[in-house]
């Protein structure tokens, strides 16, 4: 089986990173031009001290709430707090409760959508659900007026929507079944449902409800609506850990691969399409201010994790149950710009440096020989 991500690193001793940062705020480079590169596990490494450089700036934010429309979701911790990061060699860096496990709520968007393109093919999944940013919250009862649409994957209607087609093409408890076991997959640990949550999801869904009959009356989810909410209920009710987003993420990043089992999770051109969602609407109505800030896909839930992807080469999980207006994981969103800022993450950033394969476009024809 794939189980099997034990042993991992897990972050040293707290320490000093002055002198790590330049004036510009980002970390300087190392000799390999990676910053995590540097991690061996044996002393605090780079990365290690500017995690918990991060962690310790962070903490004292206590800003948001928790989300307690599902009465569930108001019975964890408030404080807890955890950041990992895992690379696409699959070493992983992590700091605080980056093991304490909540629910996974809407990350579970972009893994759905993936798995959905692989299933059903882009067309289908096209003419279920479109890929333009609403700039309106989550749980929104609207759809596009030029195509009559979710306007995305990554909010409610759209997630949905997904969910219909995945319920469709599987029938709803093989579906629970291929979705959780893909999850665990990329995560590289066996993930569970919570019950609880479930429960209490399901008997307060009524928005949900009312966003599920509007997709059936557009054409948008075929009857019947129950199972299909239902399959998305229980997606929304599985147990992570800031730990398994950020290997979920590095799946993503490192072309579908779980980089610690080896494990092919998902298809490459699902993951390229899921993670320009993620980047244009992956943190609801702070989509565009994410992007501009911290330039990364990335997709939140109101359990309070966030998920991030820096294609080919690492995957974050942050972990904070506090939210922010928009449903947004406060110290979680904190977290992502200093670590943007420091490693320099931003996809436009100065450390995106030019590609081979470009470049080899462009390169002078060599004179014919003799
Ligand atoms: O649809 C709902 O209400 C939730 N179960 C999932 C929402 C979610 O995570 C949206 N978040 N920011």
């Amino acid at each position: 089986m794939f189980w099997k991500r034990a042993g991992t690193n897990s972050a040293t001793e707290p320490s000093e990173i002055s002198g790590a940062i330049s004036a510009n705020g980002h970390a300087e480079p190392s000799e390999a031009a990676d910053p995590i590169a540097t991690a061996n596990g044996s002393s605090p490494s780079r990365i290690d001290a500017i995690l918990t450089d991060v962690y310790d700036r962070v903490r004292p934010i206590s800003d948001g709430a928790l989300a307690d429309y599902i009465p569930e979701l108001a019975k964890v911790s408030p404080e807890s707090f955890g950041i990992a990061i895992a690379t696409t060699q699959g070493k992983v860096h992590k700091i605080g409760d980056a093991d304490t496990e909540f629910t996974i709520q809407s990350t579970s968007k972009a893994l759905t959508y993936c798995m959905a393109l692989e299933l059903c093919g882009r067309q289908e999944v096209l003419g279920r659900v479109g890929v333009e940013p609403s700039g309106d919250p989550f749980n929104a009862i609207e759809f596009s007026p030029l195509t009559r649409r979710p306007y995305n994957p990554m909010v409610n209607g759209g997630a949905i929507a997904v969910s219909g087609l995945l319920r469709d093409t599987l029938g709803a408890d093989e579906a629970f079944e291929r979705l959780l076991e893909r999850f665990s997959q990329a995560a590289g640990r066996k993930l569970r449902l919570n019950e609880d949550v479930y429960r209490s999801e399901s008997q307060t869904g009524h928005r949900n409800r009312a966003i599920a009959h509007l997709l059936l009356s557009a054409g948008a989810l075929q009857e019947p609506v129950e199972p299909a909410l239902d399959l998305y209920f229980r997606q929304c009710s599985i147990m992570v850990t800031a730990t398994d987003l950020a290997f979920m993420a590095a799946t993503i990043a490192n072309l579908g691969v779980n980089p610690l089992t080896g494990e092919h999770v998902f298809d490459i051109d699902a993951v390229r399409d899921t993670q320009s969602v993620m980047f244009s609407c992956g943190m609801y109505d702070y989509s565009g201010g994410w992007t501009y800030e911290v330039g990364i896909p990335a997709k939140s839930g109101v359990g309070g994790g966030i998920l991030g992807v820096v294609n080919r080469q690492i995957g974050i999980g942050t972990y904070s149950p506090r939210l922010d207006r928009t449903g947004n994981s406060t110290r979680g969103i904190e977290s992502f710009k200093m670590l943007s800022n420091v490693l320099g993450l931003h996809a436009f950033d100065l450390t995106n440096t030019g590609s081979a394969f470009v470049n080899s476009f462009f390169a002078e024809p060599k004179a014919d020989s003799p």
